[in-house]
């Protein structure tokens, strides 16, 4: 048992087990994060039977709508994305925990009610139960909620119990309004209550990259500048604006909707030092290391030379016609925000020391897929006189999404009579590997917001010094005289020429996925 309670994994199930009675307040429950993925995380963490004793959501949101009539649409949704399929005799139970209340953001009456509300539950329970806020709002509304929420007093957790708040991405759309965020949500809930989500970190892959660099030793010692020559980060999606989307990502872009926050924090994985343990706070010191480390761009020059911007134009993905970016919907046709970037940084650290991370990111590229691949550098000596192209070299590939695992390339003797080589891969699937599918990453996070596990979830420090990384680019996108250009690519496609030159000057390709 003593040896059963060293194991990190068993003591977090054990915490699990001991979790108490919780109501899960969502606000902006109308909007599709509630419908697609929120309801059913919490559907499927009742099949799975990891929900809380005594278990509460409440949907809070400004349209006029019944306990029932909230229920109907949740139902729809868990119909449509419920990792594990519905079933009725177990909805039927759980759909009991969910209610509905109506308010204005910017109502107190509405936090008044809301509190009697739960107050009220914690009557038919019989004891106060905790407490967790859910902001699934617009970011615009992050700060009267938050103010509304501390005028009810909701904020101050029942006696014995706690009261936390989780904050939805975007946080912030730069560093002064991510301070001022901080600022708010630090007035109201102290930074061990705060859970800012990046739903990237509860994917599967994600969190075994600290297993398979930490809890294995084969790697690590190679996990460094002496035999790494450089780190890729690809996230391509074969979607555009579809579902309304333009109106959102034109004032975002590739670089704050996913660089600034997923692409940031698996380059942390990659590349932070190992935690003296695995505490949230020894976790995201490491991790907030590796971001504070990235060379800072000088100039606008200098981020013309490392990053390079792009917009689809019109092309084909999946055998669908697709418009170009500025032809979508909701989107400006002069648009200068970006559906593509792509990074070349540098961390200034003894570990990785002349290694580049370059990155990408693209709406309307062929597919979706997420990996992180370390390539590694070729033998002192090239006595079989192989071709120096990207393809020959040693890879460990990690798949964050699809077909989630890990793959380690390497070159081989083809069978036969002549020396010829050939890559071949080593290859691990999560799927065949487990038998089972992974959770949903927003299955992992509730649960953890819920067991008081702050490692997956971003610091404040984590948020601004990646902010300050971006805000850069994005001044030299947008306010110097001579801003880079935006390129283009078509959809369908790659990405742009540039960013494909960006390596070439380094003697690299990107990787074929
Ligand atoms: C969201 C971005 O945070 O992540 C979207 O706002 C993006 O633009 C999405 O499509 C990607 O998430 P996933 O889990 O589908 O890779």
């Amino acid at each position: 048992m003593s040896e059963a309670l060293e194991n990190p994994f068993l003591d977090t199930l054990i915490t699990r087990q001991r979790a108490e009675p919780c109501t899960v307040v969502i606000f902006g429950a109308s909007g599709d994060l509630t419908y697609r993925k929120l309801v059913p995380a919490l559907y499927n963490l009742a099949a799975s039977g990891d929900l809380p004793p005594q278990f509460k959501v409440v949907g809070f949101a400004r349209r006029e709508k019944s306990d029932d009539g909230f229920r109907a649409e949740m139902l729809e949704g868990n119909k449509k994305f419920s990792r594990q399929g519905h079933n009725d005799e177990l909805w039927a139970s759980f759909s009991h925990s969910i209610h509905y209340h109506r308010s204005e953001f910017t109502d107190a009456a509405g936090y008044a009610s809301l509190k009697a509300l739960l107050d009220k539950f914690d009557a038919e329970r019989g004891a106060p139960a905790n407490r967790l806020f859910y902001l699934a709002t617009a970011p615009e509304y992050f700060s009267v909620v938050l103010e509304q929420l501390a005028a009810a007093g909701l904020n101050q957790a029942p006696e014995g119990k706690w009261s936390r708040v989780v904050c939805e991405k975007p946080f912030g759309k730069d560093l002064p309004s991510a301070q001022k965020l901080n600022r708010i949500v630090g007035e109201v809930f102290e930074e061990k209550d705060t859970y800012r989500i990046d739903h990237y970190l509860g994917k599967e892959t994600a969190q075994n990259l600290m297993v398979l660099r930490f809890a294995n030793e084969i790697f690590e010692p190679l996990w460094n500048s002496r035999y790494i020559d450089h780190v890729q980060i690809t996230c391509s999606e074969n979607l555009g604006m579809e579902g309304g989307r333009g109106g959102y990502y034109d004032t975002a872009g590739a670089l704050r909707d996913m660089v600034q926050n997923h692409l940031f924090q698996l380059l942390s994985l990659v590349a932070m030092e190992p935690p003296t343990d695995l505490s949230a706070d020894s976790v995201r010191d490491e991790k907030v290391k590796v971001i504070r480390s990235l060379r800072p761009l000088t100039s606008p020059a200098d981020v013309a030379a490392n990053v390079i911007r792009a917009q689809y134009t019109e092309g084909v993905v999946d055998g669908v016609k697709r418009v170009g970016y500025r032809q979508e919907d909701r989107v400006n046709p002069q648009s200068m925000t970006e559906s593509y970037v792509a990074l070349r940084l540098k961390i200034d650290t003894w570990r990785w020391q002349g290694v580049p991370f370059y990155m990408r990111m693209g709406k309307q590229l062929p597919k979706k897929s997420t990996e992180i691949s370390l390539h590694f550098k070729r033998p002192p000596q090239n006595l079989f006189k192989t071709e120096d192209v990207t393809g020959n070299d040693n890879a460990l590939v990690i798949r964050i999404q699809p077909d989630e695992g890990i793959s380690l390339r390497m070159l081989s003797k083809q069978p036969g009579v002549l020396l010829r080589m050939q890559p071949v891969k080593m290859d691990f699937h999560y799927s065949t590997s487990f038998g089972k599918a992974s959770p949903e990453a927003y299955e992992r996070l509730l649960l953890d917001a819920m067991a008081g596990d702050a490692t997956l979830f971003a610091r404040n420090d984590e948020v601004e010094h990646a902010w300050r990384y971006i805000d850069v680019i994005e001044d030299a996108w947008h306010k110097s005289a001579e801003p880079p250009p935006m390129c283009e690519y078509p959809a369908g496609s790659w990405g742009p020429r540039e960013a494909d030159e960006m390596l070439a000057t380094d003697g690299r390709n990107w990787r074929r996925i």
